[in-house]
Parts: structure tokens; sequence; C-alpha cells
């Protein structure tokens, strides 16, 4: 196993974006190890001395071929000012919708397919960065708010934007993979918790339950019902199983832009007052614990984990609502 603390050192006084990087590549250093140097400080911070997951090294960015077309922060890392002037899409950016989340959820599979003990999930990343390329897509997550991977890799308490690292998955261990493809211009996103090796009887029936939850948030959803059911269906299901629901991160508009305005919360929040209509298209991607809802981030600024240490799984479709209910986008 690698030692973190003898791996690799930058220098104390950093490059700038466009200069050779420190580690002597001949790249540009933001094409290279600005990225995991962003990430260094996980290393120092209190999280560092947690019993429970430990931030890792980070490998440099990967690179994406220039005839892939790029979402608009692929550069700059931070989204245009663009909001899609309505939540209710065309029938040009469903039938793209349609493709991407295929694909994206093609891509899932592939990942997941090589979940086992003893994989690092820099190598998962390694894997799913060539999955999105083979179908002409873009990582949605690289470079997104300077994100540095190809997608998240959330293991036990953490609750969800895990950065993939150096770390080998271990036995017993649940991971969430969270995989978002840009293609022909759209986002299609989606995730899901599985089991490395074999699994303690609390944490098989955490996923299930998580599971659970998401199908009965997306039951829920009826063009004419305000979004506040959606969770709502959720909340039930996890507290009649003594489960939390995460509040910090909910679910979203999706299509152009991988983010819209429109939020889906996963507890029932009376304040979410909107109508669902056909042709919106959003996630549903609840977050649910074995312990309380309380969350907090480490120092890298992404990796979220309970604050209480305990275990916590995911699951997310991207959805279209339709004239009588809805219909799950993120299918193989
Ligand atoms: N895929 C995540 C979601 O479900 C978003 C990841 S954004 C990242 O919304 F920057 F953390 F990658
Ligand atoms: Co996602
Ligand atoms: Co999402």
């Amino acid at each position: 196993m690698t030692d973190v603390s003898t791996a690799r050192v930058a220098p104390a006084v950093l490059p700038k974006p466009n200069d050779p990087c420190w580690c002597g590549s001949g790249t540009k250093y933001k094409k290279c190890h600005r990225g995991a140097d962003s990430v260094e400080a996980r290393k120092r911070g209190p999280e560092a001395r947690s019993r429970g997951i430990r931030p890792g090294v980070i490998s440099p960015i990967r690179t994406v071929p220039a005839h892939i077309k790029r979402p608009d922060y692929a550069v700059s890392g931070r989204p245009g000012r663009f909001f899609p002037p309505s939540e209710v899409n065309s029938a040009d950016v469903i039938a793209r919708m349609r493709r991407a989340c295929k694909a994206a959820a093609e891509v899932l599979n592939a990942a997941a397919a090589h979940v086992r003990p003893g994989i690092t999930t820099d190598e998962i990343d390694a894997i799913t960065h060539e999955e999105y390329i083979k179908r002409g897509g873009y990582p949605s997550t690289l470079n997104y708010h300077g994100y540095p991977k190809s997608l998240c890799t959330s293991i036990n308490e953490v609750i969800c934007h895990g950065i993939p690292d150096d770390r080998p998955l271990e036995d017993g261990d649940i991971v969430n993979l969270d995989i978002t493809i840009f293609l022909d211009g759209v986002h299609g996103d989606c995730s899901a918790t599985y089991f490395v090796g074999t699994v303690d009887p609390e944490s098989e029936r955490l996923v299930r339950v998580t599971r659970e939850c998401m199908m009965l948030g997306i039951e829920a959803i009826k063009p004419g019902r305000p979004i506040s059911d959606i969770g709502k269906a959720i909340e039930a299901h996890a507290t009649q199983h003594g489960m939390g629901v995460v509040r910090a991160y909910c679910g979203h508009g999706i299509g152009e832009r991988f983010h819209t305005s429109l939020q889906i919360p996963h507890h029932y929040d009376p304040e979410a007052k909107t109508i669902m209509e056909p042709g919106m298209i959003f996630t549903v991607e609840p977050m649910i614990t074995l312990g309380h809802w309380h969350h907090r981030v480490w120092d890298d600024g992404w990796t979220a984990v309970t604050a209480d240490g305990c275990r916590t799984a995911q699951f997310e479709h991207t959805i279209l609502v339709t004239d009588t209910g809805v219909e799950i986008l993120t299918v193989a």
C-alpha cells in the first residue's frame, strides 16, 4: 500500500495555471497537478485523524480528447449564467436526454462491474473516464466547480461527492458510484450503491431501504401534484425503518445545465410547492443514513460525511414527468 506521507510532495510556492507543472511532465499546471494540489489539504485537516474513511492521494487530472464536445465550465470550472427559461423541456431536449441518460446508465453498469475488494477508486475513475469517451461523452463532473475527477465514489459514512483516490476498496465496504455524462449537449445523471465483497446485515438493510426510498419517491411523481410529495414518500419509508434522510443535498432539475434552479428535497418540506408538469426533467437521489441526518464537509470542500460517522447509502435516477406519471430515463 502507498504511504500517503511520502508519495508526492508539491513545492511550497505553486505554479500559475498556465505555467509548466512542478512535476516535470511538461504539461500546463492547470492540466496536470492543480486538481490534486487543491485537495492536498485533506491530508492535514481534522478528517485525517478520523477512524473511518480518510483522505487519500488524488491522481493528476485526466484529459479528454479534443473531438469530445465539452460543457461551458470545462475550462474555467464555472458554469455559465444560462438557465433554461422553463423547467418544461422541448421535444428536442427530451429526445437528447433519453440518449444521454441511457448512456449514463450504461457507464454506471460498466463501472459497477469492477467493484471488488482491492481495486482503488482511482482505478474505477480511470475505467469510467474511458467509458464516457467511448460513447462520445464528457464526464460532467470533471472541473465542475473545480471537481477533479470523472465520477464520485462515496464509501461507508461518505454521503456524496467522495473523490476517487488511492484507497483500495475493502471487503465489507459499501460504495456509491455517481455517474454523469454530458452527451449531445445535455447531462444524464444516475448513481447506485454497491456491496464490496460481503457486507454486514445492517448495511444490507440500509442499501435495500435506500433503493426502496428512491423508487417510492419516483412513484409519487404525478403531474399536478407538488414536488413535496416526493420527499414525503421518501421520509415516511426511511422513518418507518428508523433511518435518517440527509437534508443538505437535494435532487435537481437537469438538462442543458447539470443543475438547474429546481430543487427536489428528499425529506418532507412543505415549502417545496412547485407543481410537477409534463416535460419536467429532474433527479431523485435520496441519501439515507443508519443514524442522524446531520452532515459535515471535509476540508477538501467536497467530501460530505455523516456527522455521527454512521453509514449512509444513495441511489439516483433522472426522470421525466409524463402526462400520466413518470418515466425513468437512466436505464441502460
Ligand atoms: N452527480 C452529482 C449529483 O447527483 C453531482 C456531482 S457534482 C461534483 O448531483 F462536482 F461533485 F462532481
Ligand atoms: Co449524480
Ligand atoms: Co444528481
